[in-house]
């Protein structure tokens, strides 16, 4: 059977950046969709606009509309050309692509995902592109993996994973790691928890060290 990696025919991924903290998760798993060729089909928040430039000092609106593929492209120090497998949708354009079920996608994935369209997500409301991208994955059973963000977590926001998990939706929050020194810096952890995401989705990558065993001369009891 033909996973997701090596599937012959190369569907996009539905990625979503919401308001959460931790653009940067986002913004790094669609640096490696890109270097891995996957098309992606690119869904901003309104505000996670403002969380980017809050915290990765990147502002995309500041380009011009056809610009911004480009810019984004600069800004993850990749090659102009990969600009032109991103398909970026306002977040208001219910009548996007991956709004239908017709649209045929590989999954969708919303990194950092806030806890407010968790809860519209766990409760089928569909009032965005990045709503209905969302209900379209579970309505059709394809991949949805979201990557919760908030701490410390309240009994509504655990019911609503809960809830979704049960429907088959992975959850994927960013939880530090610590079996190998790689872990020792942000940029590692963030690797850690993009690379678990490609894991889900089948593709290769080499982000973070896999677990080999306990080191040599720790004994177990
Ligand atoms: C700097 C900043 C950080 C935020 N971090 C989080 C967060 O980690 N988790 C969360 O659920 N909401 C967070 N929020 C609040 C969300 O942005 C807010 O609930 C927003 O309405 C989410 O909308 P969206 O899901 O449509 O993007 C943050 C807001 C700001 C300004």
């Amino acid at each position: 059977m033909p996973t997701l990696a090596n599937h012959p025919e190369k569907l996009p991924i539905v990625l979503g950046l919401t308001g959460a903290s931790g653009s940067i998760l986002g913004l790094t798993l669609l640096k490696e969709l890109l270097l891995l060729d996957v098309p992606v089909d690119l869904v901003l928040s309104e505000k996670s606009l403002l969380v980017m430039y809050q915290e990765t000092g990147f502002q995309y609106t500041q380009a011009k509309p056809e610009d911004r593929q480009i810019a984004l492209c600069q800004f993850l120090a990749l090659p102009a050309e990969k600009a032109s497998l991103i398909q970026v949708e306002s977040n208001k354009n219910i009548g996007a692509p991956s709004a239908s079920g017709s649209h045929r996608t590989a999954g969708m994935v919303i990194a950092p995902c806030s806890m407010g369209t968790l809860a519209k997500i766990a409760c089928g409301i569909s009032d965005n592109l990045l709503t209905r991208s969302a209900d379209v994955a579970l309505k059709e059973g394809r991949p949805l993996i979201l990557m919760p963000r908030e701490t410390p977590l309240n009994a509504i926001h655990l019911e609503n994973m809960l809830k979704l998990a049960r429907l088959g939706v992975k959850m994927v929050p960013p939880m530090l790691s610590f079996y190998a020194p790689q872990f020792d810096t942000v940029a590692g952890q963030i690797h850690y928890s993009v690379g678990k995401i490609l894991d889900l989705l089948g593709y290769p990558h080499t982000l973070y060290d896999r677990w080999h065993g306990l080191a040599k001369g720790i004994e177990t009891v």
